[in-house]
């Protein structure tokens, strides 16, 4: 017999009751054994969209669905293991310099990543533009690399609690995705299982984010930092501007192209400032004392970034692909750029070709946007600032109709933002 009624704890979320920690974990664990329907769970999605979960349920939710699946163990590593998440935005590279520039800094660095979805980019199809590069890695192969390399960038099994994998399905049809602890306990479950020491969380605001405003964020920031804390995993965040792509690229090639110009030493302001800060937290996280800036200077990242591609299969000497077909997005007018908005050129270019609509879908590895002004450049009407790629032409127009909002250009320069905006933990 049901120890509980799916029904009477969907009343008691429903009229803004606690629910109890055992019954919590008998929810999830049913839910993922298919006892309790699709229907009930939507119904108690709901609920805690309007009634939330305190910072006890918010734990038990976590942890049951932890339980769910496997954890990873980095036991007989010599190295202390530190990881990365980005809650994501639009021309977010940052994984790829970073991963092996932290691994050069002495951490082991397992970075399971996923794939593109809407209009914020993948990482796994970020680097699968690279001929060759394997995605899907064994465990014991993850172990390998690190021992060997330091650094692994590969596809999340799905074996690391598959009730969020469930879950998640179900909230993108019902409406709920946008629940500040469903975000914080689906993000969580899935890097707690990863079983990292330490975690740095990279919490993105602004119109190309999933939480647009600062206060939402820093309050995701706060309960995914708690919920770390309280697993055993040192957990810090940063809350960082996504108002803005970042760098000048957005698109798989076009971005592994920027990543690696980081690690040689190049790159654009921005995509350098943020790698650097997250790569500081990671390092602190780890205990090391080095200073990532340094090592990057030196080109030990480099080094570590070729034997962490050519590891999974990349061909490191083989041309990154290029879209058959170019276009390019003017200035209206002449004048200071005030706003180049992310979730309009990451729609734009999801509509080239660079992201997909359904997981079946395919990605084009050319297609997407190059930035080539800024925030605050002066420009002149006529002047192109934005270049199009894509293999499939007739995609254009509709990436021109995302991209009739994307630029503003005004008589005066903006106020200079900062990128890192809050630190918590
Ligand atoms: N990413 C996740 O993994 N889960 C969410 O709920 C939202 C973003």
């Amino acid at each position: 017999m049901n120890p509980y009624s799916a029904v009477e704890l969907i009343r008691a979320k429903r009229d803004g009751h606690t629910l109890p920690d055992a019954a919590i974990a008998w929810l999830i664990r049913a839910y993922t054994d298919g006892q309790v329907a699709d229907e009930q769970m939507s119904a108690m999605a709901m609920a805690i969209f309007f009634r939330g979960l305190d910072d006890t349920e918010l734990a038990s939710w976590t942890a049951a669905m932890i339980d769910t699946g496997e954890r990873m163990s980095y036991t007989g590593l010599r190295r202390p293991t530190v990881d990365k998440h980005s809650t994501g935005g639009v021309g977010d590279k940052i994984t790829l310099p970073l991963a092996p520039l932290v691994a050069a800094c002495g951490a082991a660095v397992p970075q399971l990543s996923g794939r593109a979805l809407g209009h914020t980019g993948g990482t796994l199809d970020k680097l699968e533009s690279i001929k060759g590069w394997r995605a899907s890695l064994t465990g014991a192969e993850i172990l390998a690399q690190l021992k060997d390399v330091g650094a692994v960038v590969c596809a999340a099994g799905a074996g690391l609690a598959p009730a969020d994998q469930k879950l998640y399905a179900l909230r993108d049809v019902t409406g709920t995705v946008e629940s500040i602890p469903l975000i914080a306990s689906s993000i969580m479950s899935k890097k707690i299982a990863e079983g990292a020491d330490g975690l740095v969380l990279d919490v993105k605001f602004g119109s190309g984010a999933f939480m647009q405003g600062l206060d939402e964020a820093r309050e995701l920031a706060r309960r995914m930092v708690a919920l770390g804390q309280a697993a055993g995993v040192q957990a810090v965040a940063l809350l960082t501007d996504m108002n803005t792509p970042l760098g000048l690229t957005v698109g798989n090639a076009l971005e592994v192209r920027e990543a690696i110009e980081v690690l040689a030493g190049g790159g654009p302001a921005d995509v350098v400032e943020l790698t650097l800060a997250l790569a500081g937290e990671m390092v602190q996280l780890a205990g090391l004392d080095t200073d990532p800036a340094k090592v990057l200077a030196s080109g030990r990242a480099m080094d570590v970034w070729r034997r962490m591609i050519s590891a999974q299969g990349g061909d490191l000497d083989a041309a990154l692909p290029k879209a058959r077909h170019t276009d390019e997005w003017t200035a209206a007018a002449s004048g200071i750029i005030t706003c180049l908005d992310a979730m309009a050129i990451g729609v734009a270019s999801w509509r080239l070709g660079a992201g997909r609509a359904r997981k079946e879908d395919t990605v084009q590895a050319g297609a997407g946007i190059e930035l080539l002004a800024r925030p605050g450049d002066r420009v002149r009407a006529g002047q192109p600032l934005l270049r199009l790629h894509t293999n499939t032409p007739e995609a254009f127009a509709a990436a021109r109709e995302a991209l009739s909002v994307a630029v503003t250009i005004g008589d005066r320069a903006p106020a200079t933002r900062p990128l890192v905006v809050d630190r918590i933990g």
